[in-house]
């Protein structure tokens, strides 16, 4: 058995989960299932960032301890993973003992090899960003972009980390590993950053500025930057089982690669003698209506209010299908309401209902086998369309195309629908004909036979979507998921449920009282 380890961005506990996070756990948590059905061992994880300087402002904002503040918000998100049926193996805090053990380790580890030193430092200072700015990040009238909020200048002894030593190591690792990131152009991105020379990093800050992180174990005085914290985590969770050692991937937000991702935690790794990630996948951001979706704006959908009233798996579906990954999307309600009610709704929940209908009314509830005399020109074709969709999904989950592996299977199903016309069921159940009843049977096991596999295909997005209508279908898989996707007709015989209710018709706002 194959291990994978893949992770999630630990996300700030400064507020609420809003739908940028919830795509991030989704998307990760297809891979994840793709991979378990695929054989592999996975060990996912997801978590919270919970020091530095935004948590404890915004635990000050409302007038309580940081820790207590992180236990609220932080439940949150686990409860987000919850609701959206995320399979992560663990959760990880940034405030557990096990957490700050290991980045206390590190440190020391680093101090010990001479890879941190002290030294005076003079320079223009960003509290929102939390961190030292240079000439080149000023606009060009030399004042400073809005997104660094107030800009100090101060003078102050810090520790750093050397960098720039490992640069040209970086370099030469990249043009080794043309995978390193994806997708591919990004990893020019990474290049392009590399292409100047680098400063070493700061990684400390003095407790009179900062108090909410680690302290330094050889200085007291100072508690460890947030981000030198927090990439440790996934090395954290994984550090007392080492065949999962280095992850796989780590999937992040585009505005995260560079440089944390790509360029410290890589560097951080080679210093302390640990193989560095074997990839990082990055995803694009959702707007709302055309502009960014930020927890600081207060322009977010709560995912968890959304999934509430539309279904998990409709979300899971909506976000999956709708943005490439890599790319950046808009999220529109009208636009989730024309995939809802087009593709779940009228596309695959009429097929489970007309399957279950015709069952029902033409075969007694049982899925009929098919009679090979009669398996004709149309049957085939559905056959053959079959085996090419369900190639080219596969190969397209392995390549991360999801949104057009969902395409491709949901035109399978619209093909199956489309073969229930042909055949025409209802007027083949009118017929006395022996011909005509062999071709009735036939085509009530090809519908039902395209359906279990149609919805084989949506696993990894849809999981509960999937059971439910393997369930209604009297069908319940097998340990090889490999060997589901045949056609061979192994429904003959099942017992179909009378109904299914899938994806209802969205609830209007209920109506105010009073
Ligand atoms: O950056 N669309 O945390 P975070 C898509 N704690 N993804 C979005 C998004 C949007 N509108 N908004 C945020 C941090 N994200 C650090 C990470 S990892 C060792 C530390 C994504 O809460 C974002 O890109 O600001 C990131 O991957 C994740 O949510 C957490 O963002
Ligand atoms: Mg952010």
């Amino acid at each position: 058995m194959k291990n994978f380890y893949i992770t999630t961005a630990i996300d700030y506990v400064n507020g609420s989960p809003h739908l940028g996070h919830a795509y991030e756990k989704v998307l990760t948590d297809v891979i994840a299932r793709f991979r378990r059905l695929m054989g592999d061992n996975v060990y996912f994880l997801t978590g919270v960032d919970e020091h530095g300087q935004k948590v404890q402002q915004s635990a000050k904002k409302r007038g309580i301890a940081p820790q207590q503040f992180c236990d609220e918000v932080s439940e949150e998100f686990r409860a987000l993973c919850k609701t959206l049926n995320i399979s992560n193996n663990d959760f990880i805090r940034t405030t557990e003992e096990r957490h700050k053990k290991v980045v206390r380790q590190l440190l020391q580890q680093l101090f010990d090899k001479g890879e941190i030193y002290k030294a005076e430092y003079k320079g223009f200072y960003s509290t929102r960003q939390e961190q030292f700015l240079q000439d080149k990040d000023r606009n060009p009238d030399g004042s400073w972009p809005e997104l660094f909020g107030e800009v100090t200048e101060i003078t102050e002894s810090n520790y750093f980390f050397k960098l720039r030593q490992y640069q040209d190591w970086l370099v030469d690792h990249l043009k080794a590993n043309e995978n390193f990131v994806f997708p591919r152009y990004r990893q020019k991105q990474v290049l392009e950053f590399l292409s100047e020379p680098l400063n070493d990093l700061c990684i400390s800050r003095p407790k009179e500025r900062l108090e909410w992180g680690i302290t330094l174990p050889f200085d007291e005085n100072f508690v460890t930057y947030v981000w030198f914290d927090a990439l440790v985590n996934y090395y954290t969770a994984v550090v007392d089982k080492p065949e999962f050692w280095p992850a796989d991937f780590h999937v992040i937000g585009k505005d995260i690669l560079v440089p944390p991702h790509a360029v410290y935690w890589p560097i951080m790794l080679k210093a302390a003698g640990l193989e560095p990630p074997k990839s990082l996948l990055a995803h694009g951001w959702w707007s709302i209506n055309g502009s960014k979706m930020s927890k600081s704006t207060g322009n977010f959908v709560d995912a968890a209010e959304f999934a509430a009233k539309y279904g998990v798996d409709a979300l899971r579906y909506f976000m999956i299908r709708e943005m490439s990954v890599g790319q950046d999307s808009d999220f529109s309600l009208q636009q989730f309401l024309a995939r809802y009610n087009g593709e779940l709704a009228n596309n695959l929940g009429n097929l489970v209902n007309r399957t279950l209908n015709m069952t029902n009314r033409f075969g007694g509830g049982v899925v009929p086998a098919v009679e090979a005399e009669v398996f004709g020109q149309p049957e085939q074709d559905l056959q053959a369309l079959w085996t090419k969709t369900r190639d080219e999904v596969l190969a397209l989950h392995e390549g991360f195309q999801f949104h057009i592996a969902l395409e491709r299977t949901f035109a399978f199903i619209t093909a199956t629908n489309a073969y229930i016309e042909t055949r025409a069921p209802w007027k083949l159940g009118k017929s006395t004909d022996p011909k005509d009843q062999a071709l009735l049977k036939t085509s009530l096991a090809t519908m039902a036979e395209a359906l279990r596999l149609g919805v084989s295909l949506l696993p990894a997005v849809m999981p509960d979507t999937t059971l439910k209508i393997h369930g209604v279908l009297g069908y319940t898989g097998g340990a090889v998921w490999k060997d589901e996707l045949v056609w061979d007709g192994r429904l003959t015989g099942s017992k179909v449920a009378a109904t299914a209710i899938l994806f209802p018709r969205p609830q209007a706002e209920p109506a105010k009282q009073g």
